[in-house]
């Protein structure tokens, strides 16, 4: 039965929660979350204001179409049997509609309805824990940026499988938009660091379970030959002291040589398995210092409070912004080198794909599909970049480090 209806839908889904969810969602006649009245309250608080005319076509075609409903039914269900546990979707391939159907945009946004059925659910949960209104706000009512988005992407709006999985991210791992950035707690496992800090707040990192360079760079990197092994890096420790492959501040790279550091100056902070933030910067809006200070600040603030059983380390971030070959390109009084100087650097494996998508939205998989003569040059940050490239110099995705109570 539910094969064949995934195969109707021309949709996959595995989860975890599949079977049970499926079993649910059959008894489910009439859910409160597929009915006009439950969709108009919706809109009354304000969460949707931009795309109400297409969710109110797309409901009548959701629920005219029994297959499309019950996949959302299912949806709706996992989403609730996986809350709070992690991941509820191993994989998730949309419906997509029979060539001219007349209920395209059901089929386009019928997995809206999973999520906004759990948005009462999650507004109050937020509000319990002491999230203040603006932000319970801000993070929930994305929904409507994200249709939008989706529809200026893909020239129709459309709930798709980005915005799904991102914002039933908000639902099912607790993800909070505070102001300027995503919040979302995860494990510093994810990360292939320990991290040491000395009486003074001063952070040192020191690489766990990846080979480094000579060069300082992590060996599978882009521009990284991979003729030679590299050094594992890996913490050994004695009565005394930590030893391993530690980031040089200055340089953001690895010392290719073991170092070793005092433990009567310096006590372990993060190792594996232990809680973090995981900070995601979206496009748009103010990107000051000030702005980032506060929201950084307030992330602390309300994430403690809202976890107040996890004793959180600090945050942790990837991105294009922490490359090396920034530091000589943006001028110092770059919004994104003040960011940088908020954390303390490090290496990761990249292939340095993402500059292109953020800086130049031009995403790419593979080198050879960069056509770099054509890409703009209308600033100094797309003007630096392609010069560089141009002359061999890659951008690859660096990691970074902020403990919680930062000096
Ligand atoms: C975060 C963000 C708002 C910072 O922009 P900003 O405040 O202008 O940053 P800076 O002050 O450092 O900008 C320096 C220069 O780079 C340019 N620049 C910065 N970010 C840019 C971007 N994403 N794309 C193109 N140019 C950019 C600026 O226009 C400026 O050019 P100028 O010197 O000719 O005036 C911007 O980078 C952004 O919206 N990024 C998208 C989200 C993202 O990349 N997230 C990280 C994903 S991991």
């Amino acid at each position: 039965m539910l094969e064949n209806l995934l195969k109707d839908l021309n949709a996959e889904i595995e989860s975890p929660y599949l079977e049970e969810a499926y079993n649910k969602a059959i008894k489910d006649v009439n859910p409160f979350y597929l009915t006009e009245e439950y969709l108009e309250k919706i809109f009354e608080c304000k969460i949707i204001k931009e795309n109400c005319e297409i969710l109110r076509t797309a409901l009548k075609g959701v629920n005219k179409v029994e297959n499309l409903a019950l996949f959302v039914k299912i949806l709706y269900h996992i989403i609730d049997l996986g809350r709070g546990k992690g991941c509820a979707f191993t994989k998730l391939v949309l419906p997509t509609a029979p060539e001219n159907s007349e209920y395209s945009i059901a089929y386009d946004c019928a997995s809206a309805f999973a999520i906004l059925g759990h948005m009462p659910k999650y507004k109050e949960q937020l509000n319990a824990r002491g999230v203040e209104d603006r932000i319970v706000y801000d993070t929930i009512s994305l929904m409507d940026i994200n249709i939008t988005m989706g529809s200026e992407k893909a020239g129709k709006p459309i709930c798709d499988h980005e915005t799904f999985i991102s914002y039933g991210a908000y639902i099912y791992t607790e993800t909070i938009w505070i102001e300027r950035f995503r919040f979302q707690l995860t494990s510093s496992s994810k990360y292939p660091i320990y991290v040491f800090r000395n009486k003074v707040g001063d952070i040192k990192i020191m690489m766990r379970d990846v080979y480094v360079h000579e060069s300082g760079y992590l060996c599978g990197s882009v521009g990284i030959p991979d003729t030679e092994p590299g050094a594992y890096a890996e913490l050994t420790e004695g009565d005394d002291y930590y030893e391993g492959y530690f980031v040089d501040n200055k340089t953001n790279l690895v010392i290719p040589t073991p170092q070793r550091i005092s433990k009567s100056e310096w006590e372990l902070l993060l190792k594996p398995n232990e809680d973090v933030l995981k900070i995601h910067v979206p496009f748009g809006g103010n990107f000051t210092a000030e702005v980032f200070d506060k929201t950084l600040k307030k992330g602390e603030e309300v994430m403690k409070a809202f976890f107040p059983d996890k004793n959180i380390k600090g945050i942790c971030a990837t991105s294009w912004f922490f490359t090396p070959a920034l530091k000589g390109l943006l001028k110092p009084t770059s919004n994104i080198m003040a960011f940088r100087n908020c954390f303390t650097l490090y290496p990761k494996v990249s292939q340095g794909y993402d500059v292109f998508e953020f800086v130049f939205e031009n995403p790419i998989k593979s080198y050879d599909e960069l056509d770099v003569d054509k890409l703009p040059e209308d600033n100094s940050l797309r003007r630096g970049v392609k010069e560089l490239f141009k002359k061999g110099v890659y951008f690859p995705e660096f990691g970074a480090f902020r403990p919680f109570n930062n000096k």
